[in-house]
């Protein structure tokens, strides 16, 4: 069977083959990887760069110290689980609030309305630790982040959980980019692999384009109900050069970024990808190519992250 991605490499989409070929392998040195790869390395690496980052409130690394995690979290009702070595969503919890009983036992309300009892999250923990959701199968450790808020331009075209924005930064310079929004389905999380929805997003100026969900197209949100076209994200600029200073701090080439807004903060990193997927494409119903060469071809060295964003958008300007 022809998957989508082989019947549009014609038209410019970029497939699966090719991205990591001809532009992963030779711009992402291996020794690069895990810095992206584990979110506690990130982290170090974004407080040298002076890159904002949600905060972490500690880190659980051995099976011993999973009993801590209640003291780790005691100022924090809100706070979200996370696999260091994670993707795709897989293994985060979101919760939203923390409820001490009479008798002492605690409970941990999940963005999506569940609740889980003090046993259930340290059995969560343990299945991070022992590398349930790593990357690369190994174990892992997990990180307690601080739970960020809805920033006031998601609020009622979200449905509960933190969108972010995906920006594709090749040699430095943003080429696509794509928001996501948490549905029902992907509990909180803006991952497509959970079902979130990916809308396209013009480059030029941030605003959003089309959607689509479980790779469908699709034209209101399907929980909020809203319309989502024409609407601007805000800092749009500074979303970019965050995006094209990650090329600097990461050292690759190839790379997938997610922003996250924050109210107060603007906007934060949340993490990097050395293996973006191709899904961006489908939303901004355009192929990836195109841009790319574009990239090769404006590529200059002496651009830090302003001029790099101010290049590749003068060039989309002329055509
Ligand atoms: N600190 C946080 N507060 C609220 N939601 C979060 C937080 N961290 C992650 N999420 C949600 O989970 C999704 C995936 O998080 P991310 O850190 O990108 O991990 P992954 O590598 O699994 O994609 C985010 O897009 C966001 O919707
Ligand atoms: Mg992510």
């Amino acid at each position: 069977m022809i998957s989508i991605f082989q019947k549009f490499e014609s038209e410019g989409i970029l497939g699966i083959n090719r991205r990591i070929g001809e532009f992963i392998l030779p711009n992402n040195p291996r020794e690069h990887y895990p810095l992206v790869d584990d979110k506690w390395k990130t982290a170090e690496l974004t407080r040298q760069f002076h890159v904002p980052m949600p905060k972490h409130y500690g880190v659980v690394d051995t099976f011993g110290g999973i009993q801590k995690t209640k003291n780790l979290v005691k100022d924090h009702p809100g706070f979200v689980v996370k696999p260091a070595n994670g993707g795709m969503g897989n293994g985060i919890l979101v919760i939203n609030k923390t409820e001490v009983l009479e008798n002492g036992n605690v409970l941990f309300h999940k963005s999506d309305g569940r609740v889980l009892l003090e046993k259930e999250i340290n059995h969560h923990i343990s299945g991070i630790l022992s590398g349930l959701y790593s990357l690369d199968g190994n174990s892992d450790t997990c990180i307690l982040q601080e739970r960020l808020e809805c920033h006031p331009f998601f609020q009622e075209i979200s449905f509960r959980g933190i969108p972010d924005i995906r920006v594709i930064v090749y040699l430095g310079y943003p080429v696509m980019a794509m928001l996501r929004l948490p549905t029902k389905e992907s509990g909180g999380r803006a991952n497509l692999h959970q079902g979130a929805l990916g809308v396209g997003v013009n480059l030029l100026d941030g605003m959003l384009t089309h959607s689509v969900c479980n790779d469908k197209l699709i034209y209101v949100h399907p929980d909020t109900k809203q319309t989502l076209s024409g609407r601007v994200i805000p800092h749009w600029l500074s979303i970019l050069e965050m995006s094209s200073r990650c090329y600097d701090m990461s050292g690759l080439g190839y790379l997938g970024v997610d922003i996250v807004l924050d109210e107060r903060r603007g906007p934060l990193l949340l993490e990097m990808n050395a293996r973006p997927g191709l899904g961006i494409q489908i939303a901004n119903r355009m192929g990836l190519v195109k841009r790319l060469k574009l990239a090769e071809r404006i590529v200059n060295s002496a651009d830090g992250p302003k001029d790099r964003v101010h290049r590749i958008l003068e060039e989309l300007k002329r055509n």
